[in-house]
Order: structure tokens, then sequence, then C-alpha cells
């Protein structure tokens, strides 16, 4: 979704704008802008890639101390150059990430006292309602203060006025916003990848903080003006890893980081480490204590993340577990229950309709919460008594692909600990468990090998409309996640079923065009979902079946089989996700889709 980058330095800022915007390419983008000060206001703006507003910028000579940036995922409006932020009214501009909900009344009334709104964006009501209050409060870090207290909504942004060329103004409440301490001066951006090319040293904006920056110095306050502290932290971040290296795309790095993500992640445990509950935080024996059931609330991919663990609770911890999509539940009437152990996963930290989800919950009574997240400082995990950080390092593509794999460690372990809190554990099987864990890495560097004969697969892909994903019990949701990944890349459109369900429906849909990919891992639904092939096999469709070493499923015509190195029991959703992820991956590439930043996607999906 938007990214905003805002800067005021002692030298220029044009190149650290747009490298800032570069870098939050990843979040979804259809249109970017600048807007700077340098003897008055200029803005640029470009439907294109950033590297479009930077050739522009180029051709300009554009320079200045101090500025804002922009990438643009249209909500309100259509992608165009008139939409595209910076917006302006006077002399001040401003860039905005998020929903105003209630810009049709700020519209109407700034309308009427006169101000004519060019584009269709909320942002521009944003911009007019600064201006307007300048006229009886000439401090602009004033006006915004007051304009930010009548929007409704979500907002992070930046603010620029040529009247006033010493400071920018920033603000966030519900869209992410942190600042940078730089050398060279003072900066703000969406997230950290952003500002690592001038500054280590960031600063978290709590909800409702309005920040202005100054060359050498910066104040935060509290929406009703009182000042505010805020913790400074040096990101550990590394340059490398939002670099793409040798990978032809971030999202063939992140599928290949995969070994190193999950190895990391479950560095806890390595050793002699043991499931206990600390590993969620120091709050959790208390928190743990008396959880009965669980409600696990995300979106995408992070939900079928969910999905998968609901099989490994019920079956191994022998907690009852529900899985509910976010922007059902906010929405939704529900009975809370307060033994109820609540898990947001989300790999951004920032995702609008899981952090609502969250503080529905919250609002409920429900106390006992958890974060499964990538990001230690995003406003989930700041929400949440409980947390466990994923150490997938930063996933750049928009497909989601090793943070999906690091949350099912992640939850594999939330497992083991409730089981081994419900006396359902012993140490034998604790021990077996755990030594699949730590295996872990090995086995997905064995799937990876896999890759060129997946590529020969997806040759045949790449020409299809539409694609069947089956399997069945914990692999329903791997068919689930494969499905939405063909369809977020390649745009094939690509469904997934429970493999019992498909003579009651989609089997209708069989015939030599639609490719039917099964999951078929040697467990105990393997003879039911091998009727279910021949079902489809009788109708002529063509299979791809994805079958464990050993498993006794011929190869025939119309019948391809890839076997996996291993079966890996409870975990085998962790390596069945692997060749699906390669799959979508490489019918992209045939397809010459843009693979890290499909159309109409966004990484951090921060506006419900
Ligand atoms: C977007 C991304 C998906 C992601 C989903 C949830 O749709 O494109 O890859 O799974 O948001 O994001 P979260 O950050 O909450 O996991």
């Amino acid at each position: 979704m938007c990214g905003i980058v805002t800067a005021i330095a002692t030298n220029n800022v044009v190149p650290v704008l747009l490298e800032g915007l570069r870098k939050l390419e990843y979040r979804g983008y259809d249109s970017a802008g600048v807007a700077v000060l340098a003897n008055g206001l200029t803005r640029l703006r470009s439907t294109g890639r950033v590297a479009e507003l930077a050739a522009l910028a180029d051709a300009r000579q554009l320079s200045a101390n101090i500025g804002i940036a922009h990438t643009r995922w249209a909500t309100h409006g259509v992608p165009c150059e008139r939409n595209a932020h910076p917006h302006i009214s006077g002399g001040l501009a401003v860039v905005h990430n998020g929903i105003i909900e209630n810009f049709e009344a700020i519209k109407s009334s700034l309308q009427a006292r006169g101000y004519v709104f060019e584009s269709d964006t909320d942002t521009e009501a944003i911009a007019h309602l600064v201006h307007s209050k300048l006229a009886t409060t000439p401090d602009l870090f004033e006006a915004v203060r007051l304009a930010l207290n009548e929007l409704v909504g979500a907002y992070a942004i930046g603010v620029v006025a040529e009247a006033d060329p010493f400071r920018a103004i920033v603000a966030r409440r519900g869209s992410p916003l942190l600042l940078g301490v730089g050398e060279e001066g003072m900066y703000a951006a969406s997230d950290t990848a952003a500002l690592l090319q001038v500054t280590r040293k960031v600063i978290y904006l709590e909800d409702g903080d309005v920040a202005e920056l100054r060359l050498n110095a910066y104040r935060i306050v509290r929406p009703d003006g009182t000042p505010a502290e805020r913790e400074m932290h040096i990101s550990s971040l590394s340059a490398d890893a939002v670099e793409l290296g040798q990978f032809r795309h971030y999202m063939q790095k992140e599928i290949f980081e995969q070994p190193q993500a999950l190895g990391n992640t479950l560095e806890i445990i390595a050793g002699g480490g043991s499931v206990s509950p600390q590993l969620f935080g120091s709050r959790a024996p208390e928190v743990l204590d008396g959880v009965r059931r669980v409600l696990v609330l995300a979106c995408g991919t992070s939900y079928h993340a969910g999905l998968v663990a609901r099989y490994w609770l019920e079956s191994v911890a022998k907690v009852p577990c529900s899985v509910e999509i976010a922007s059902e539940y906010r929405y939704r009437e529900s009975v809370p229950e307060s033994d109820t152990l609540v898990v947001v996963i989300s790999q951004s930290g920032e995702t609008a309709d899981t952090l609502a989800a969250l503080k529905h919950a919250h609002g409920l009574g429900m106390g006992r919460t958890l974060a499964i997240c990538n990001v230690p400082e995003s406003a989930i995990v700041r929400e949440t008594a409980l947390r466990f950080i994923t150490r997938a390092g930063p996933e750049i593509g928009v497909a989601s692909t090793k943070a999906f794999t690091t949350q099912l460690a992640a939850l594999a372990l939330l497992t083991l600990t409730l089981a081994k809190l419900n006396g359902r554990l012993s140490e034998a099987e604790e021990a077996r468990h755990l030594g699949a864990l730590r295996h872990l890495p090995v086995a997905v560097q064995k799937v990876l090998e896999l890759e060129p004969e997946i590529e020969k697969w997806a040759q045949r892909f790449a020409a299809k409309h539409h694609a069947l994903f089956l399997g069945r019990g914990r692999h329903w949701p791997i068919a689930m996640e494969g499905a939405l990944k063909l369809k977020e890349i390649s745009y094939i459109h690509a469904e997934a079923y429970a493999a019992g369900e498909l003579k009651h429906g989609p089997l209708a849909l069989v015939d030599k065009d639609m490719p039917v990919i099964a999951v078929a891992p040697a467990d105990e639904l393997l003879e039911k979902l091998k009727s279910n092939l021949q079902e489809v096999r009788a109708r002529g469709g063509e299979l791809y079946v994805f079958a464990d070493a050993g498993s006794e499923i011929a190869e025939s015509e119309g019948l391809h089989i890839l076997h996996m190195p291993e079966h890996y029991g409870m975990l085998s959703p962790v390596l069945h996700v692997i060749p699906l992820q390669l799959l979508s991956y490489h019918a992209a590439l045939v397809k010459g889709t843009d693979v890290d930043k499909p159309r109409n996607l966004a990484k951090s999906v921060t506006v419900e």
C-alpha cells in the first residue's frame, strides 16, 4: 500500500526521497510523486514506476533540502496523475497513507468555503483542511495537529509548506510511520528499509503522534498537544537483507531463503532447548494458564497458516481451535470466551483488518492475546499480551513465502507448548517433535532441489486459464495457499478444494483444459485422496501430483508425479507448500507478469 518518505537535510534530499520510494515499491503502488521546497514548491508526479519519477526529477535537475515523496496504491479515485500524491493546497503539500472515512463531509464543508478540489482523493481534503486551519492558527505544526483531530480513519502523513521551509510535519494513526535520525538531517518513512540509506537510528511513532522534523532536531506531541517521549532504536536490519543479490526476483530469493529463515526462527530450540511458555514472552505462564481454546485471526497467507495450525492444535494439543478471516470477525457478532487464546498472525504486523480484529477481541474482553509476526515493532505486536517474532527477515515480494513457513514453525511451537501445558506431550514425543523441527531447514533445502522439475511443469501451466488444487486434512490449507500463490502472481484463476468435496461441485469443471494439482503426502488420508484422483482421471482431467517418497501412485498418461524427498509427519505442510510456491513463481515467469509487484495487490494492506 501507499509508502511515504519525508526528509529535511543539509544536503540534497531528492536522491534520498527517490531511493526511499524504491525501497517502498514492494508495498505495491500504481503512481508516485514528490514535492520539494527550493525557491517555492515544486511537485512532480508519475503514473509509472519510481524509475520514471526519478527520470523526471533528473530532467528537471530537482534539488532541495526538504521534501516529501509518495507511492500511491489507489483507494479513492483511479490511478492517474491528477490523483497521485502529493496533494497541494495553497503553498502546502501533503502525502498520505490510509483512508479518511469522513472525507466527504470535510470536503463538502471546505467546498462551501471556496476550496476547489482537483482530485478524487481523500488526501486532498487533508491538504485543504490544514490550509484552512492556517487562517486562524498560523503555526503549521498546530494547524496540522488541529486538522488531524477532525479526521476519522487511518493515516500516516507528511506535510511541507512554502511559507515554513525549515521543517516538515509528520503524523500517524493506524498506518505505519517511523522517524529516522541521521547525520545529515531528519527523516520519516513507512518502514525502516526506506531509511537504511541514511540512518539506523529510528523512532517508532505511536498512534496519534504528531512530529516536527527540523535539520537537527525533532519533537513529538500527542493529539492534545502534550509533548511525548519516544525511545530511539538502532535498527539491526541489514541493507543486504533488502537487496536482490544473485536472484531475479525477491519472491525467488525469499523462497530460497526459507531454510535460513526457519533456522533463525527455530534458533530458540536449537541444541538442548525445549518448548516452554516463555518462548512467547515473559507473561506467557500466566496468560496461557487455563487456556481452553484458540481463536486465530488473520488475512491472506497468514490465515492459511492459521488453518494448518487448527489441525495441529486439535490433534496434538487437543485444544479446540477456530480460525477466522480478520475482516469477517471484526464485523460479526460473536460470543467471547475468557479462556480463549486469541492468536493474530501477520507478516507485516500492520494489516488493518487484523489489527482491528484484535482490537475488537480486546473490546469483547478477550485479554489473552498472542501475536505471531515478522516485524518486532509493528502495531499488532504492540497490542498483544504475548508475542512470537518470526525471524524470516524482510519479505519484499508481495506473495508471502518465507513469512508463511516461519509462521508455521511458530505455530508448531505453540501447539507443542499447549500440548505440554495440557499434559498431552510425553518427553519422548516432545523430543521427536523437536528433532523434526530442528531438521526442518535441511528438509526444506532438499525440497528446493526439485526446482528444475517444477519449472518443467510450470511451462505447461502458463497457457491455462484455470487450475484446481486439491488437498485433505492439514494439507487442504496448503492447497488453498498454492491456489492463492498461483492467482496472485500468474493471474491464472485457481481454486482449492478439500478433495472430498470434489464430487459435490467442482468435478463438473474438470476437462482436459483444467489442470488439477494434488497435494498428496503419504499420510493416513492418501488412499482417500487416490480415489479422488481417479475421479479426475476418469473425466479426462490432467493431474499434477506432489507425492511423498515411497508413495505408490503410478505415473501414467495425464497423471504426472513429483516425489518429495521424505515424508514429514505433522510438519509435512511446511514442506509441501514449497513446490507450490515454486510452481506459481515459474508459471508467472513464463507468463511474464510482474512477479514481485503483481497488479492491484499490495504487500502491506494498511486500509480495510
Ligand atoms: C496482503 C499480502 C499477502 C498477505 C496478506 C496478510 O494481501 O499480499 O501476502 O498474506 O496481506 O498480510 P499480513 O502482513 O497480515 O500477513
